[in-house]
């Protein structure tokens, strides 16, 4: 059974950032300078994670989410999958992934009993996708798209949408759901790295909903187990589903279900949480009942929710490499 967190919200979904590095360097990710790494050694072993994870299923946890940075980037990040998906009483193994290395990587990521992967993908132009994330890898990230649907592992597409950049292939994301059985998300920008003219970058969600609208006729669905966060929506007759996601209003607070991990074992108990708390005075072997009483005190501090004040011109308590969105 899940636990409750201290306003009643089951607490089932743990996600694990097992590194943050990335073969990427997108825009609206890491600043152009680089991002701040976190030392190597400070990095949890494979190990340490499991053990998170151990503690984390006992409480409850049902469902894990392996991110970065990006993840496939981590040697031996296949047999740790393996090795997560062979938890008693774990329902779910997913992924998240910029996708370049899928296409050698999709069936064993399959055979190793990842359930379902998110794609991070912005743009399918190779000149935009260049210029949104530094790097000129659209081709092996479609290649790795085809590897999963050739293969038949479930996948979701994500794209954040910035103005000026790629708004205007919103209906050709849109249009892969026709042939494609997948879920294209498109995910309000958050002006983490306050760019400054993130305003005018922000495309908010119910502009990227009325510009569907003008193109095609869309149908609400049931939100389901997999929904997240997302409202999704279905273009008549497609095989694939819509998804809109706006980080920023905060209306999924009172739904949120999930826990994450950075790669140095620092807990977050909200995206915006001001703090983090150190796990690792707990990951010593033998210790795993302190462990998992920490986990729990923990999640009864997980706030009510966010309020993503961007306008102040604080500098943002993260960045998502080191979070993993
Ligand atoms: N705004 C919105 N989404 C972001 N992500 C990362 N940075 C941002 C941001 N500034 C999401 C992207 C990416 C995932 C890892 O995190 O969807 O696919
Ligand atoms: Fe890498 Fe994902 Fe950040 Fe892009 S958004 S730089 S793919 S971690």
């Amino acid at each position: 059974m899940p636990i409750a967190d201290h306003y009643g919200r089951k607490i089932n979904y743990l996600r694990l950032s097992i590194t943050d590095r990335c073969n990427m360097r997108c825009i609206y990710c890491m600043p152009t300078a680089g991002a701040e790494k976190i030392a190597q050694r400070d990095i949890l072993s494979y190990e340490d994670f499991m053990r998170i994870a151990r503690a984390a299923v006992s409480l409850g946890i049902e469902k894990i989410r392996v991110t970065g940075g990006e993840p496939l980037e981590r040697r031996g990040v296949v047999d740790f999958l393996a090795r997560l998906a062979g938890l008693k009483g774990l329902q779910q193994l997913v992924l998240t992934t910029n996708g370049v290395k899928l296409a050698a990587m999709a069936q064993a990521l399959k055979d190793a009993g990842v359930q379902r992967l998110n794609i991070s993908l912005d743009s399918l132009r190779p000149e935009t996708f260049r210029q949104l994330t530094r790097r000129d890898l659209l081709s092996e990230v479609l290649a790795g798209i085809d590897a999963v649907e050739r293969i038949g592992l479930p996948y979701k597409i994500n794209m954040v949408v910035m103005r000026g950049y790629n708004d205007r292939e919103i209906a050709d994301f849109a249009a892969l759901t026709a042939t494609h059985d997948c879920t294209v998300r498109f995910i309000e920008y958050m002006p983490i790295l306050k760019h400054a003219d993130w305003r005018a970058l922000l495309v908010p969600t119910a502009e990227i909903l009325e510009r569907l609208q003008q193109e095609y006729v869309l149908e609400l669905l049931e939100r389901n187990v997999t929904s997240g966060p997302a409202r999704e929506f279905a273009i008549t007759g497609a095989r694939g589903r819509i998804g809109v996601i706006d980080p920023l209003s905060g209306h999924f607070c009172d739904t949120c279900n999930r826990i994450r991990i950075t790669a140095a074992g620092k807990v977050r108990t909200c995206l915006f949480a001001e703090r983090e708390e150190d796990l690792r005075p707990y990951l010593q072997p033998g210790a795993e009942g302190e462990l998992a009483r920490r986990l729990r005190q923990l999640i009864d501090t997980k706030p009510a929710g966010h309020v993503a004040d961007f306008s102040a011109g604080r500098p943002c308590a993260f960045t998502m490499a080191r979070i993993g969105g």
